[in-house]
């Protein structure tokens, strides 16, 4: 399988590139919108073709690129049927694994980070979105967000992943790139060892964190795939890859 880990700065985000060596085909797992020029390249200069966007869940930090993906190169957009998103053509459940050429992905339930949070299992990689960052995890006060579900998600699902098991996170802001399902259930220091939800629960809560400052043009613009949203302010229009009024002069 050929893959590549991809970092957009603005909003520290990893998107993941899966192609496959037999067929050609390739999937996109969170592709940023701003980043589309860069996938668009990669994914040429690979002479892949782009099947399938897969969405972790409805991010608020960026816009997703898989409508954009779409209209550009006719990719098909793959995201948690629970969320009911009108213009998801793949609605994806657990138990019902994706296919991409020979690549397969198992989809897994991980609410709490946002109710519709899905994490995919393929090979020995687990992609954990925002339900389970390296030494961290998503926070938990937003879009139907609740510590106890992602306790459990976290720990009877991806804690239960074999050991050696990559994890590839939807975000890091210190530069870390992977982790293994070992070192997060040894010394993640949220929900590793031996943590209690009770304590969980009181860490998630004290963290007082500021309010997401780009949630009410991002969550509305994802619930229809990755639309840019009308009158974004100056400052937050590089989210849409578009330089600001002031900028373009
Ligand atoms: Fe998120």
């Amino acid at each position: 399988m050929i893959f590549r880990q991809l970092f957009e700065p603005l909003s520290s985000t990893y998107t993941y590139l899966l192609g496959c060596e037999d067929t050609g085909a390739a999937v996109l797992i969170d592709p940023v919108v701003n980043a589309i020029e860069r996938d668009l390249a990669l994914i040429a200069e690979l002479r892949l073709r782009l099947e399938l966007t897969l969405d972790t869940h409805i991010h608020a930090d960026h816009i997703t690129a898989a409508r954009h993906l779409k209209e550009r190169v006719g990719s098909r957009i793959a995201a948690p049927a629970i969320d009911r998103l009108p213009c998801v053509e793949v609605p994806v459940e657990e138990g019902r694994p994706v296919a991409v050429g020979s690549i397969t992905l198992q989809p897994l339930h991980t609410p709490g980070h946002t109710d519709g949070h899905f994490a995919y299992v393929c090979g020995d990689r687990v992609f954990t979105g925002d339900a389970l960052l390296i030494d961290g995890c998503g926070r938990t006060d937003f879009q139907s967000g609740d510590a106890a579900a992602l306790y459990r998600s976290v720990r009877e699902k991806l804690f239960t992943l074999p050991d050696e098991h990559l994890v590839y996170p939807a975000h890091d802001y210190q530069g870390r790139r992977v982790s293994s399902i070992a070192q997060e259930r040894t010394r993640n220091p949220r929900l590793g060892g031996e943590r209690t939800l009770d304590e969980f629960r009181d860490i998630m809560a004290e963290l007082k964190l500021p309010y997401p400052k780009f949630i009410d043009y991002a969550v509305p613009g994802n619930r229809e795939c990755g639309v840019c949203p009308q009158g974004l302010p100056d400052e937050l229009q590089a989210y849409c890859g578009r330089m600001s009024e002031s900028r373009q002069g």
